[in-house]
This record gives C-alpha cells, sequence and structure tokens, in this order.
C-alpha cells in the first residue's frame, strides 16, 4: 500500500549522490583526485562507506557487481602491460583534472603516453 500523498505520487525523485561523494565532513580533500582516500599507510586498500556511487538502499544499481568486475578488468590489464605518462614536455602537475560538467562529469580529453613495461 502507498501513503504517499496523491500530489506526491508519480513524483520522480532524482538523488544527487554529489551530497555524499564530495562531502568534506567524510573525504580528506573531496575535490581533487585522492588516490590515498582509499589507501592505509602500507598501501593497503581501504573501503570507504562514503563512496557510494552505485547509490544505496532498494535502488542501488543493479550492475554493481558487473560493473566493478568490468572496471576492474578495464584498469588492471592495461596497467600491467604500460606505463601511463603526459606527453614530452608536460608534467603532471599542468594537467587540468577539472571535471566537465554535464548531467555528469566527465574528464576533459587529454593527450597521454603508454610505454610498454616489457
Ligand atoms: C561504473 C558503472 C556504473 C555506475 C557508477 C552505476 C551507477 C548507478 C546508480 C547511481 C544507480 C541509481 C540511480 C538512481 O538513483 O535511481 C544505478 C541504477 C541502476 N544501474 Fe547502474 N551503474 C553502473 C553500471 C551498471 C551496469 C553495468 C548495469 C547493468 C548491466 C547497471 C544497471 C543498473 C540498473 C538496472 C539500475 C536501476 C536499479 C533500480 O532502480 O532498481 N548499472 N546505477
Amino acid at each position: 500500500g502507498s501513503y504517499a500523498s496523491p500530489l506526491l505520487q508519480g513524483t520522480s525523485v532524482i538523488p544527487l549522490l554529489t551530497s555524499v561523494l564530495q562531502d568534506d565532513s567524510e573525504w580528506e580533500s573531496p575535490h581533487t583526485l585522492t588516490p590515498s582516500h582509499f589507501l592505509d599507510e602500507k598501501g593497503g586498500f581501504v573501503k570507504r562507506d562514503a563512496f557510494m556511487a552505485f547509490s544505496a538502499g532498494r535502488r542501488v544499481c543493479l550492475g554493481e557487481g558487473l560493473a566493478r568486475m568490468e572496471l576492474f578488468l578495464f584498469f588492471t590489464s592495461p596497467l600491467q602491460h604500460f606505463r601511463f605518462s603526459p606527453p614530452p614536455g608536460v608534467t603532471e602537475d599542468d594537467l587540468d583534472l577539472t571535471p566537465s560538467v554535464g548531467f555528469t562529469h566527465n574528464p576533459s580529453p587529454h593527450q597521454l603516453c603508454a610505454v610498454s613495461r616489457v
């Protein structure tokens, strides 16, 4: 049964995960790329409850398990085989990591070099 008022029934609700993913009471530096958010002193992985990219509760992403496996394969394979760096003459500090903001936050296009590790 539904207790929602007839005025609210059918209302679309769009949760903004930004409120937790960029919460400065949860993250040391919520607005910059900081891999150490997920690392302990020994470099081990740390699970953070505020990392809710897949949402939470009854409407949690149904594809989370699949997406996590895909992301693992997608990133580990190239990272095992190549060393990635900015192009010659560009330092990591030169990179502008400001996201291009639309319906989602996307990285802006960058040029990079992939040098084989083997
Ligand atoms: C990095 C990849 C992904 C991210 C970050 C992501 C994130 C999300 C988020 C935040 C929601 C909740 C949207 C809402 O507020 O209602 C959602 C819902 C959903 N996602 Fe994903 N998703 C990803 C990949 C996938 C994949 C690979 C699949 C399927 C193969 C999938 C299937 C779904 C479905 C079916 C829902 C709706 C669940 C429901 O409302 O009952 N997602 N996803």
